[in-house]
Protein backbone atom coordinates (compact mmCIF):
# COMPACT_ATOMS: atom_id res chain seq x y z
CA UNK A 1 0.00 0.00 0.00
CA UNK A 2 1.06 3.65 -0.37
CA UNK A 3 2.44 5.64 2.49
CA UNK A 4 -0.59 5.13 5.27
CA UNK A 5 -0.61 8.08 7.85
CA UNK A 6 -3.49 6.21 9.44
CA UNK A 7 -5.16 2.91 9.28
CA UNK A 8 -8.23 1.94 10.77
CA UNK A 9 -8.51 -2.07 10.81
CA UNK A 10 -12.03 -3.74 11.97
CA UNK A 11 -12.96 -1.09 15.00
CA UNK A 12 -16.13 -2.12 17.80
CA UNK A 13 -17.30 0.93 19.22
CA UNK A 14 -19.93 0.89 21.98
CA UNK A 15 -21.59 3.36 24.01
CA UNK A 16 -22.65 0.82 27.09
CA UNK A 17 -24.61 -2.10 25.62
CA UNK A 18 -25.17 -0.61 22.50
CA UNK A 19 -22.62 -0.74 19.53
CA UNK A 20 -22.27 2.03 17.44
CA UNK A 21 -19.19 1.35 14.92
CA UNK A 22 -18.84 -2.52 13.50
CA UNK A 23 -15.93 -3.80 11.86
CA UNK A 24 -14.88 -0.51 10.35
CA UNK A 25 -11.81 0.38 8.65
CA UNK A 26 -10.50 3.30 6.77
CA UNK A 27 -7.14 4.56 5.67
CA UNK A 28 -5.64 7.73 5.29
CA UNK A 29 -2.92 8.38 2.63
CA UNK A 30 -0.48 10.79 3.71
CA UNK A 31 -1.04 14.47 2.15
CA UNK A 32 -4.57 13.36 1.15
CA UNK A 33 -7.87 14.68 1.74
CA UNK A 34 -9.87 11.63 2.76
CA UNK A 35 -14.09 12.13 3.84
CA UNK A 36 -15.66 10.02 5.62
CA UNK A 37 -19.84 10.98 4.83
CA UNK A 38 -22.78 9.53 5.95
CA UNK A 39 -25.98 10.29 7.37
CA UNK A 40 -27.31 11.71 11.37
CA UNK A 41 -26.63 9.29 13.39
CA UNK A 42 -24.19 7.10 11.36
CA UNK A 43 -21.16 6.94 13.70
CA UNK A 44 -18.91 9.66 11.99
CA UNK A 45 -18.27 11.63 14.97
CA UNK A 46 -17.28 8.67 17.11
CA UNK A 47 -14.82 7.24 14.71
CA UNK A 48 -13.59 11.05 14.97
CA UNK A 49 -13.53 10.37 19.02
CA UNK A 50 -12.19 6.89 18.76
CA UNK A 51 -9.23 8.19 16.91
CA UNK A 52 -8.35 10.88 19.69
CA UNK A 53 -8.91 8.87 22.16
CA UNK A 54 -11.95 9.90 24.24
CA UNK A 55 -13.20 6.77 23.20
CA UNK A 56 -11.87 3.18 22.75
CA UNK A 57 -13.00 0.77 20.35
CA UNK A 58 -13.74 -3.17 21.89
CA UNK A 59 -12.22 -4.79 19.14
CA UNK A 60 -9.56 -3.67 16.51
CA UNK A 61 -6.83 -1.40 15.88
CA UNK A 62 -5.49 1.80 14.79
CA UNK A 63 -1.95 2.73 14.05
CA UNK A 64 -0.77 6.01 13.19
CA UNK A 65 2.63 6.21 10.93
CA UNK A 66 2.49 2.39 11.92
CA UNK A 67 1.95 2.56 15.59
CA UNK A 68 -0.63 1.87 18.08
CA UNK A 69 -2.89 4.51 18.85
CA UNK A 70 -5.94 3.23 20.76
CA UNK A 71 -4.16 2.07 23.69
CA UNK A 72 -3.06 6.07 23.87
CA UNK A 73 -4.63 8.98 26.44
CA UNK A 74 -5.86 11.67 24.37
CA UNK A 75 -2.91 13.73 25.01
CA UNK A 76 -0.49 11.87 23.91
CA UNK A 77 -2.56 11.39 20.61
CA UNK A 78 -2.50 15.13 20.20
CA UNK A 79 1.55 14.80 21.18
CA UNK A 80 1.87 12.05 18.17
CA UNK A 81 0.40 15.20 15.94
CA UNK A 82 -3.18 14.62 15.53
CA UNK A 83 -5.76 17.15 15.94
CA UNK A 84 -9.48 17.03 16.03
CA UNK A 85 -11.50 19.95 15.49
CA UNK A 86 -14.73 19.10 16.92
CA UNK A 87 -18.58 19.82 16.14
CA UNK A 88 -19.05 23.06 17.15
CA UNK A 89 -15.79 24.30 17.14
CA UNK A 90 -15.49 24.85 20.84
CA UNK A 91 -13.43 27.75 20.94
CA UNK A 92 -12.76 29.91 23.97
CA UNK A 93 -15.78 32.63 23.89
CA UNK A 94 -14.38 35.49 25.84
CA UNK A 95 -10.72 34.87 24.64
CA UNK A 96 -9.36 37.64 21.74
CA UNK A 97 -8.35 35.55 18.54
CA UNK A 98 -4.71 35.70 18.85
CA UNK A 99 -5.39 34.19 22.70
CA UNK A 100 -7.26 31.26 21.18
CA UNK A 101 -4.46 30.95 18.08
CA UNK A 102 -1.52 30.66 20.69
CA UNK A 103 -3.75 27.56 22.93
CA UNK A 104 -3.68 25.76 19.63
CA UNK A 105 0.05 26.07 20.24
CA UNK A 106 0.47 24.54 23.09
CA UNK A 107 2.68 21.49 22.42
CA UNK A 108 6.15 21.77 23.01
CA UNK A 109 6.78 20.91 19.04
CA UNK A 110 4.63 23.47 17.97
CA UNK A 111 5.85 26.64 20.67
CA UNK A 112 9.20 26.60 18.86
CA UNK A 113 7.54 27.53 15.65
CA UNK A 114 4.78 29.72 16.50
CA UNK A 115 5.77 32.51 14.11
CA UNK A 116 5.54 30.52 11.14
CA UNK A 117 2.86 28.87 11.91
CA UNK A 118 1.20 32.35 13.15
CA UNK A 119 2.19 33.85 9.37
CA UNK A 120 0.72 30.12 7.86
CA UNK A 121 -3.01 31.09 9.69
CA UNK A 122 -3.24 34.38 9.01
CA UNK A 123 -1.58 33.82 5.29
CA UNK A 124 -4.81 31.12 4.63
CA UNK A 125 -7.35 33.76 6.82
CA UNK A 126 -6.25 37.03 6.98
CA UNK A 127 -9.62 37.97 8.80
CA UNK A 128 -7.92 36.00 11.74
CA UNK A 129 -5.34 38.98 11.26
CA UNK A 130 -7.79 41.58 10.99
CA UNK A 131 -9.45 40.62 14.02
CA UNK A 132 -6.85 39.17 16.37
CA UNK A 133 -8.09 41.51 19.13
CA UNK A 134 -11.49 40.94 19.28
CA UNK A 135 -13.50 37.90 21.34
CA UNK A 136 -13.59 34.91 19.81
CA UNK A 137 -17.13 34.78 20.77
CA UNK A 138 -18.13 38.08 18.69
CA UNK A 139 -16.80 36.29 15.40
CA UNK A 140 -19.45 35.25 13.32
CA UNK A 141 -19.83 31.63 12.09
CA UNK A 142 -17.75 31.62 9.85
CA UNK A 143 -15.28 33.17 11.15
CA UNK A 144 -15.43 31.23 13.98
CA UNK A 145 -14.81 28.07 12.08
CA UNK A 146 -12.09 29.81 10.19
CA UNK A 147 -10.64 30.33 13.87
CA UNK A 148 -10.89 26.62 14.84
CA UNK A 149 -9.07 25.49 11.85
CA UNK A 150 -6.43 28.25 12.40
CA UNK A 151 -6.26 26.78 15.79
CA UNK A 152 -5.54 23.57 14.84
CA UNK A 153 -2.75 24.52 12.12
CA UNK A 154 -0.64 26.00 15.16
CA UNK A 155 -0.02 22.81 16.44
CA UNK A 156 1.96 22.09 13.45
CA UNK A 157 -0.47 18.50 13.45
CA UNK A 158 0.51 15.62 10.73
CA UNK A 159 -3.46 14.68 10.56
CA UNK A 160 -6.15 17.14 10.77
CA UNK A 161 -9.61 15.69 11.39
CA UNK A 162 -12.44 18.03 11.02
CA UNK A 163 -15.87 17.74 12.39
CA UNK A 164 -18.62 18.44 9.61
CA UNK A 165 -16.90 22.23 8.93
CA UNK A 166 -19.52 23.74 6.80
CA UNK A 167 -22.09 23.09 9.14
CA UNK A 168 -24.82 26.08 9.76
CA UNK A 169 -22.53 28.25 7.16
CA UNK A 170 -24.50 30.10 4.19
CA UNK A 171 -23.77 28.28 0.83
CA UNK A 172 -21.20 30.95 0.02
CA UNK A 173 -19.16 30.51 3.61
CA UNK A 174 -19.45 27.25 2.57
CA UNK A 175 -17.80 27.10 -0.86
CA UNK A 176 -15.35 29.39 1.44
CA UNK A 177 -14.20 26.77 3.56
CA UNK A 178 -13.79 23.96 1.32
CA UNK A 179 -11.76 26.04 -1.00
CA UNK A 180 -9.66 26.75 2.45
CA UNK A 181 -9.84 23.14 3.21
CA UNK A 182 -7.72 22.15 -0.68
CA UNK A 183 -5.68 25.00 -0.09
CA UNK A 184 -4.32 23.08 3.02
CA UNK A 185 -3.76 20.41 1.58
CA UNK A 186 -2.10 21.83 -1.50
CA UNK A 187 0.29 23.08 1.27
CA UNK A 188 0.74 19.76 2.40
CA UNK A 189 -1.92 18.92 4.88
CA UNK A 190 -3.27 15.37 5.21
CA UNK A 191 -7.25 15.98 6.24
CA UNK A 192 -9.69 13.57 7.38
CA UNK A 193 -12.87 15.46 6.68
CA UNK A 194 -16.47 14.59 7.77
CA UNK A 195 -19.36 15.92 6.14
CA UNK A 196 -22.95 15.78 5.39
CA UNK A 197 -22.56 18.37 2.76
CA UNK A 198 -21.45 14.89 0.55
CA UNK A 199 -21.47 16.56 -3.27
CA UNK A 200 -19.02 19.47 -2.56
CA UNK A 201 -17.06 16.89 -0.01
CA UNK A 202 -16.48 14.05 -2.74
CA UNK A 203 -15.41 17.26 -5.21
CA UNK A 204 -12.80 17.77 -2.82
CA UNK A 205 -11.26 14.11 -1.79
CA UNK A 206 -8.97 11.97 -3.05
CA UNK A 207 -10.15 9.07 -1.02
CA UNK A 208 -13.92 8.60 0.80
CA UNK A 209 -15.88 5.97 2.70
CA UNK A 210 -19.71 6.30 3.49
CA UNK A 211 -20.43 5.21 6.83
CA UNK A 212 -23.94 3.76 7.39
CA UNK A 213 -25.29 2.54 10.82
CA UNK A 214 -22.36 1.93 11.85
CA UNK A 215 -20.85 0.57 8.97
CA UNK A 216 -18.66 1.03 6.39
CA UNK A 217 -20.98 0.15 3.05
CA UNK A 218 -18.68 1.97 0.28
CA UNK A 219 -15.28 3.77 -0.96
CA UNK A 220 -13.83 4.63 -3.45
CA UNK A 221 -12.15 7.57 -4.86
CA UNK A 222 -13.97 11.31 -4.40
CA UNK A 223 -15.00 11.58 -7.93
CA UNK A 224 -15.98 7.96 -8.43
CA UNK A 225 -18.61 8.01 -5.95
CA UNK A 226 -19.94 10.92 -7.14
CA UNK A 227 -20.51 9.45 -10.51
CA UNK A 228 -22.14 6.83 -8.36
CA UNK A 229 -25.86 6.47 -9.12
CA UNK A 230 -26.63 4.55 -6.10
CA UNK A 231 -24.71 7.43 -3.49
CA UNK A 232 -26.48 9.88 -5.71
CA UNK A 233 -29.64 8.44 -5.16
CA UNK A 234 -29.26 7.55 -1.19
CA UNK A 235 -27.67 11.00 -0.47
CA UNK A 236 -27.10 13.42 -2.69
CA UNK A 237 -30.62 13.54 -4.50
CA UNK A 238 -31.88 13.24 -0.96
CA UNK A 239 -29.86 16.36 0.30
CA UNK A 240 -31.63 18.23 -2.99
CA UNK A 241 -35.42 17.41 -1.90
CA UNK A 242 -34.35 18.43 1.61
CA UNK A 243 -33.56 22.25 0.11
N1 LIG B 1 -22.25 9.56 24.48
C1 LIG B 1 -23.12 8.77 23.85
N2 LIG B 1 -23.84 7.84 24.52
C2 LIG B 1 -24.69 7.03 23.88
N3 LIG B 1 -24.93 7.06 22.57
C3 LIG B 1 -24.27 7.97 21.85
C4 LIG B 1 -23.33 8.89 22.44
N4 LIG B 1 -22.83 9.69 21.47
C5 LIG B 1 -23.42 9.28 20.33
N5 LIG B 1 -24.27 8.27 20.54
C6 LIG B 1 -25.09 7.57 19.53
O1 LIG B 1 -24.21 6.96 18.59
C7 LIG B 1 -24.73 7.07 17.27
C8 LIG B 1 -23.67 7.71 16.38
O2 LIG B 1 -23.49 9.07 16.80
P1 LIG B 1 -22.44 10.03 16.12
O3 LIG B 1 -22.46 11.29 16.87
O4 LIG B 1 -21.16 9.33 15.97
O5 LIG B 1 -23.10 10.21 14.67
P2 LIG B 1 -22.70 11.18 13.48
O6 LIG B 1 -22.57 10.32 12.28
O7 LIG B 1 -21.58 12.05 13.86
O8 LIG B 1 -24.05 12.03 13.32
P3 LIG B 1 -24.27 13.59 12.98
O9 LIG B 1 -24.14 13.68 11.50
O10 LIG B 1 -25.67 13.83 13.42
O11 LIG B 1 -23.25 14.40 13.72
C9 LIG B 1 -26.02 7.85 17.38
O12 LIG B 1 -27.07 6.93 17.37
C10 LIG B 1 -25.92 8.55 18.72
O13 LIG B 1 -27.16 8.73 19.31
MG1 LIG C 1 -21.36 14.06 14.14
Amino acid sequence: MANQLLEVKNIDVWYGDVQVLREVSLQVEEGTIVALVGANGAGKTTLLKTISGLLQPRKGEILFTGKPLHNLKPQDIVDRGIIHVPEGRRLFASLTVLENLKLGAYIKRARTNFDQSLKRAYDLFPVLEERKNQKAGTLSGGEQQMLAIGRAIMAQPKLIMLDEPSLGLSPILVKTIFEFIRTLNEQKATILLIEQNINQTLKIAHQAFVLKIGKIVMSGRGDELLANEEIRKAYIGERVRKQ
